[in-house]
């Protein structure tokens, strides 16, 4: 029997009602201190009542169940189970040791490392590594609220489904798959399209003025075609290495900072309903695609990205709450200053095109950037942001993140390697020693070279 058992410190926290707005997919936990996620799936496939027969386990221990899912399982043939225990009600130990004897697989996702700081919560270190959570999802990207536009289409839903399945089974390596858009999808697409690119030239950033027409130009962004995920990613990959990979629901925050690191960005294609073509409740191909990939093109927003997903590798959750705060105000809601004007550079604002007018009226107050400042400031999100906070320029802002990242509580560094495409954890004298020599190399590059134009 394939029995595994983890505690891998995965943050991850189920919503009551994800913290989605338009352009964001991160979720908070309404307290995900107190309570621990089980994954697992019949020790024989198609089980019949298998379901029913484990949830009288948690029954006859007297432990609390608060979410309950069943999926299709990407380890094996069959189903699995997901679902997240109260803690301090009932016998939880026992009930896993039971699990244990009577499961296929079974995952315990944990965030005891809670109660000793000293302990580091676990990261990715390879970009590959990324596929071990990139199922954790906490809401599988098939279902609707009962208020979501889709919720009564069951042809919605079915493709909802499909494209939460092609995310599903997704490792790491493999082509992005391709997607013939319906002619309904097309459209809806087209009348987003045809609105923002109205707005773009008044009201987006140079940033994003200038990688459009290239987007347009090398990866089929028209009016009546939704580019492919794959097409985008190989343009981004060209200008700055960020790649996309596409995600079949919620990640914790946590998760999805991670992914920042490696400069990967993990991507919806499914698109909005068509009734509501200007409203989306969550992230669709729109906002991915019109608001996030251009600036994801440009070196300086690029390298900030990853500043703030350096800056969460093995955080203590209080500073993961600051950084994807962050993120919110920054790469989702975040103005800048360029030449003596406010612009929008946040994919939240690029890809809607109500708040896109909104935000540079007098109407909402504007603060200036400050990750200490910034990520503790509360939000709405389920309208226009009261509150913008104001960039100078993207490098003043990696500046400032770099410096934030500074305070963070880890007894260690880390650092990007692009060419094995893992995190280097500085944590030794030797490191830094290799790290200077490297350093020194490149400076006597410089030098020698400076010399020869001088
Ligand atoms: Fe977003």
């Amino acid at each position: 029997m394939d029995i595994q058992v983890k505690e891998e410190q995965l943050s991850s926290s189920p919503p009551d009602k994800p913290k989605l707005k338009e352009g964001n997919y991160i979720a908070e936990g309404r307290d995900s201190n107190r309570t621990t996620w089980l994954l697992f799936s019949p020790a024989t496939r198609d089980e019949a009542g298998s379901l029913a027969k484990f949830l009288s386990v948690f029954s006859s221990y007297g432990v609390n169940l608060s979410h309950i899912e069943s999926r299709s399982s990407a380890r094996r043939p069959g189903y699995e189970f997901m679902v997240e225990c109260e803690h301090g009600s009932g016998d939880f130990a026992a009930a896993v040791a039971k699990l244990q004897n009577s499961t296929g697989y079974l995952n315990i996702i944990s965030r005891n490392y809670k109660d000793n700081r000293s302990v580091v919560p676990w990261f990715p270190r390879r970009i590959r590594d990324l596929d071990r959570f990139a199922n954790q999802i906490l809401s599988y990207g098939a279902e609707l609220d009962s208020d979501h536009p889709g919720f009564t289409d069951p042809v919605y839903r079915a493709r909802r489904k499909y494209f939460a399945d092609i995310a599903y089974n997704y490792k790491h390596g493999q082509p992005l798959p391709h997607v013939d858009y319906t002619k309904e999808e097309i459209a809806t697409w087209g009348q987003v399209f045809r609105k923002l690119v109205e707005l773009y030239p008044t009201h987006a950033c140079k940033e994003h003025n200038h990688v459009f027409p290239l987007l347009i130009e090398n990866c089929g962004y028209r009016e009546d075609n939704i580019p492919q995920l794959q097409d985008v990613s190989n343009f981004l990959k060209d200008c700055t290495g960020f790649t996309l990979r596409p995600v079949a629901g919620l990640l914790s925050s946590r998760d999805f900072l991670a992914g920042l690191a490696f400069r990967v960005f993990h991507s919806t294609q499914y698109i909005r309903h068509h009734s509501r073509p200007l409203y989306t409740p969550e992230p669709d191909v729109c906002h991915e695609l019109l608001g996030h990939a251009p600036l994801f093109a440009d070196p300086a927003f690029a390298q900030f990205s990853q500043e703030i997903g350096l800056a969460s590798l093995g955080a203590p959750d209080d500073y993961i709450e600051k950084l994807a705060t962050c993120f919110w105000f920054t790469v989702e809601f975040g103005l800048c200053r360029q030449d003596g004007q406010l612009k929008a550079y946040g994919a939240g604002l690029l890809s809607s095109f109500g708040e896109l007018q909104y935000c540079l009226t007098d109407k909402p107050q504007l603060k200036d950037f400050e990750p200490e400042i910034t990520g503790q400031q509360k939000y709405p999100i389920t309208e226009y942001q009261p509150i913008y906070f104001v960039a100078n320029s993207f490098e003043n802002a990696k500046e400032k993140m770099i410096k934030f990242a500074q305070t963070i509580p880890r007894d260690f560094g880390v650092r990007y390697n692009p060419y094995t495409q893992s995190i280097d954890l500085l944590d030794s004298t030797k490191q830094m020693k290799d790290l200077l020599r490297q350093v020194h190399q490149e400076m006597d590059l410089l030098l020698t070279t400076m010399e020869k134009l001088t």
